[in-house]
């Protein structure tokens, strides 16, 4: 069965998913608050780096994809999924003003019959409390009775070329077994596989779950990285050595810090409303921890590498390779190289960046002050004449073998140097 529905919020999230639903043959509205960004995709234009603007503007031409910022048109579909941002505000806590303010946007164009689905990763209770409430105010009709209600969190994996939308696994919770059945009808019409379970908030534990995880884990290598450091033991090699047992573990890597839009926040959306209950999170808040203090282990070390060079960090020139927050994607959202530029200029270093996804940093709220900072040349020439190269995310395309030997002294938070040969010295950090 085709459908006809409205994806609210077209970024990382929304605009892959519209393009699956129109891939096999649904027409989607896609709604957003940004007037460029809907421009640009009416004319077929992506604005994601491993997002082809073919394949937008297949949708566009075959006319199964619209962009939009008149949420009016809601009321022409049947279903609306809603794909805003879900950030913490400056004191870390769940900041779902997105989710309500679509909410009330949406809200007076329900019909009854109408299915909402909420993606946004979030607390448990926001899609059964929080979104039902501006839902029912905003339209006058009753969640489960009168329209459905389902959340189904998203699943992206960005910058893996094998991830594949319509094969990862959809899991999805109702405020009713009507509302289940309903949100599992509309995605089996575009996704390969629709897991069920029981409940809006079980769905959205789901998703606080598996990033927790991720979290936690990451933080358990990075801990581990500095422990066997001191022991003479590499990390690295640790991890390849155990990954071949075929049971019972996962590899997980460790870093310069936590980055991206889910990893360093999701988490502490459960730890804010576990304190609701009563209840403290104290593996998140941990994690947290050991996470957020690997920018200052990094740029200790680069102090000690420089030292044995004879320099200080104060004046010294660095160059961070690989500012995007994880390999092969131009997404920087809560990127640590940030947080070692900044760390590096309080210093007194002088700092400048290379990442071939981002030619320019663009502005944002959190990083401002650095926009319109321009990425340097990749020649022999601008290289050398750095004192330290600072290694923060091995993108495949930059080539480390050149690096090697143009470099003075390179600090490699990422293992990107295994088995190549330089000139200056190679410090794992
Ligand atoms: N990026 C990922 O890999 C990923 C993976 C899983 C889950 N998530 C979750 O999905 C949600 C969306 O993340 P994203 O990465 O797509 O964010 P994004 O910032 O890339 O995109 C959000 C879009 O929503 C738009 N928007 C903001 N407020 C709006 C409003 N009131 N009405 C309509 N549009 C609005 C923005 O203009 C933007 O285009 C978040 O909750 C995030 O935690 C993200």
């Amino acid at each position: 069965m085709q459908h006809k529905l409205a994806i609210v919020g077209l970024g990382y999230v929304g605009l892959p998913l519209s393009l699956q639903f129109c891939r096999k043959g649904n027409h989607v509205v896609g709604l957003d608050i940004d007037q460029v960004k809907v421009e640009k995709l009416n004319l077929g234009e992506s604005f994601i780096h491993h997002i082809p603007s073919a394949s937008v503007a297949d949708e566009v031409q075959a006319g199964r994809f619209l962009a939009s910022t008149d949420f009016s048109l809601v009321s022409r579909c049947s279903a609306v999924v809603i794909c805003v941002p879900t950030p913490l505000n400056k004191n870390r806590e769940p900041d779902i003003s997105y989710i309500i303010s679509t909410g009330k946007a949406i809200a007076p164009y329900l019909r009854k019959g109408m299915l909402v689905v909420l993606e946004s990763t979030t607390y448990p209770g926001t899609t059964d409390e929080d979104l039902r409430d501006v839902l029912e105010e905003g339209s006058g009709l009753h969640a489960g009775t009168d329209f459905h209600l389902a959340f189904s969190p998203e699943r992206e994996d960005p910058g893996n070329p094998d991830s594949d939308v319509a094969k990862i696994p959809k899991v999805v919770g109702g405020l009713t077994p009507e509302c289940l059945k309903r949100a599992t009808e509309l995605y089996s019409s575009a996704l390969n596989t629709v897991v069920p379970v029981s409940s809006c908030r079980a769905a959205e534990a789901t998703k606080l779950l598996e990033n927790i995880f991720r979290g936690v884990n990451i933080a358990l290598v990075n801990e581990l990285k500095i422990v066997y450091d001191t022991m003479g033991i590499d990390i690295w090699e640790v991890i390849e050595a155990a990954k071949t047992k075929p049971f019972g573990f996962m590899p997980f890597y460790p870093g310069p810090g936590l980055g991206g839009h889910c990893i360093p926040i999701d988490p502490f959306y459960l730890t804010w409303k576990a304190r609701e209950y009563g209840m403290s999170t104290r593996f998140i808040e941990l994690a947290g921890e050991v996470n957020t203090a690997m920018p200052d282990w990094v740029i200790h070390r680069l102090a000690d590498a420089l030292n044995d060079a004879g320099k200080p960090l104060r004046g010294s020139k660095v160059l961070l390779v690989g500012l995007a927050y994880k390999a092969n994607v131009d997404d920087d959202r809560e990127s640590p190289g940030y947080v070692l530029l900044d760390k590096m200029k309080a210093k007194g270093c002088q700092v400048e960046y290379y990442d071939p996804y981002i030619p320019v940093i663009r502005p944002s709220r959190k990083h401002g002050h650095w926009a319109g900072t321009q990425c340097v040349a990749w020649d022999p020439k601008t290289i050398s004449e750095f004192d330290a190269v600072l290694i923060a995310t091995a993108h495949q395309n930059v080539d480390y073998d050149q690096l090697g030997q143009w470099a003075k002294l390179i600090v490699d938070t990422r293992n990107a140097m295994k088995g190549r040969r330089s000139l200056g010295a190679v410090v794992k950090a």
